[in-house]
């Protein structure tokens, strides 16, 4: 293998710098179980702010704040309405039906996109055999559509749609603060339509954990007690909340570096002929590419061997996410290596 690695498998591989780590060192603390740690109430208070909602609560991962925001919303035998590339639909381990008894209604989006007309058509009429529509979910950015944005034109039509036939509105958000970077919006407008967002520290932005659910006073109020039966109540957790804030305050507006790394990236590839790529779709710090005829295992095998590193999403489809770990430098390093090999 080659000298460096370059580790293009997420934008969870990122570790924390000096400045966080000092940050963590320094947190003051308290039993975060007994509502006692004031770092994680700091973290809380600066998160609900910035999405415009009445109360946040810090969970340890995204999925937890996926799960709890549906299991705080819905009752067994619910259906939750949610494109069919979500990440809660695919790469949750079932959660969703294990943890609330919902069942989840995939439509099929373009490019991760649903369409109010799409929802409005998803929504059954509420026949006692049917399952009880009781939930809308959308992902911002989309991951496996490739870190697509969602337009707010697009949601906010969703949202009408929901409002109107009496269903719940859940974002997740773990990827928003690429999302604001990328439209210019505040996360505030981005999370207006929404009931409750889920909002992640440890991709983008650098955080080593945690992830935080917002909506109402009433639905975190739930959420708290499904959060505690579900082991995630955690103690002196300010460590944990001091690099939230650290990654908040100091890394949001580097996510544009990692969106133009992304689109050098797409368009070095783009360039080679090798691979299926449109430049021009890449929204923001994930590029989502197909290997024409060679399956994606044989070729992510190559890359490993020139010291690349991406991930497998499909048979013939790879993805390659920038991050706050990774330099101009290593994206014309890495485009260097596919040249050689596959130029
Ligand atoms: C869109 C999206 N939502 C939720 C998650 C889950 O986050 P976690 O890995 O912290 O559970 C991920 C993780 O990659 C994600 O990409």
């Amino acid at each position: 293998m080659t000298a460096t690695l370059i580790d293009l498998r997420s934008d969870t591989v990122t570790r924390p710098v000096e400045g966080m780590r000092r940050a963590m060192y320094d947190a003051e603390v308290g039993d975060d179980v007994f509502g006692e740690d004031p770092t994680v109430l700091r973290l809380q208070e600066t998160v609900a702010d910035l999405l415009g909602k009445e109360r946040a609560l810090f969970v340890p991962s995204g999925v937890m704040g996926n799960q709890l925001a549906i299991r705080a919303q819905t009752q067994p035998g619910d259906e939750v309405i949610c494109e069919a590339g979500c990440h809660v639909a695919n790469y949750e381990s079932g959660a969703a039906g294990v943890l609330s008894g919902v069942q989840l209604r995939t439509v099929q989006g373009e490019r991760g996109l649903l369409t109010p007309r799409q929802v409005e058509d998803a929504i059954r009429p509420g026949a006692y055999w049917e399952p009880q529509p009781r939930l809308v979910s959308l992902e911002n950015t989309h991951n496996k559509a490739g870190g697509v944005v969602q337009p707010q034109p697009l949601v906010r039509g969703i949202a009408d749609v929901a409002r109107r036939r009496g269903l719940g509105l859940h974002l997740d958000g773990a990827r928003i603060w690429n999302a604001a970077v990328r439209t210019g919006l505040p996360e505030k407008e981005l999370a207006g339509p929404f009931d409750t967002v889920s909002v992640c520290l440890s991709k983008g932005l650098g955080a080593p954990v945690g992830s935080l659910l917002a909506g109402s006073a009433e639905v975190i109020e739930r959420a708290h007690r499904f959060r505690k039966m579900w082991g995630g109540g955690m103690r002196q957790v300010g460590i944990l909340a001091a690099a939230g804030l650290y990654a908040l305050e100091h890394h949001r507006a580097d996510l544009a570096l990692d969106h133009e790394r992304a689109r050098r990236l797409a368009t070095g590839l783009a360039d080679l002929g090798a691979f299926g790529i449109d430049p021009e779709e890449v929204d923001t710090n994930i590029v989502m590419f197909e290997t024409l005829d060679q399956p994606a295992a044989a070729i992510l095998a190559a890359l490993r061997e020139d010291g690349i590193l991406m991930v497998p999403f499909g048979p013939r489809t790879i993805r390659a996410t920038l991050h706050r770990d990774l330099s101009d430098a290593d994206v014309e390093t890495a485009l260097e290596r596919i040249r050689t090999r596959f130029g």
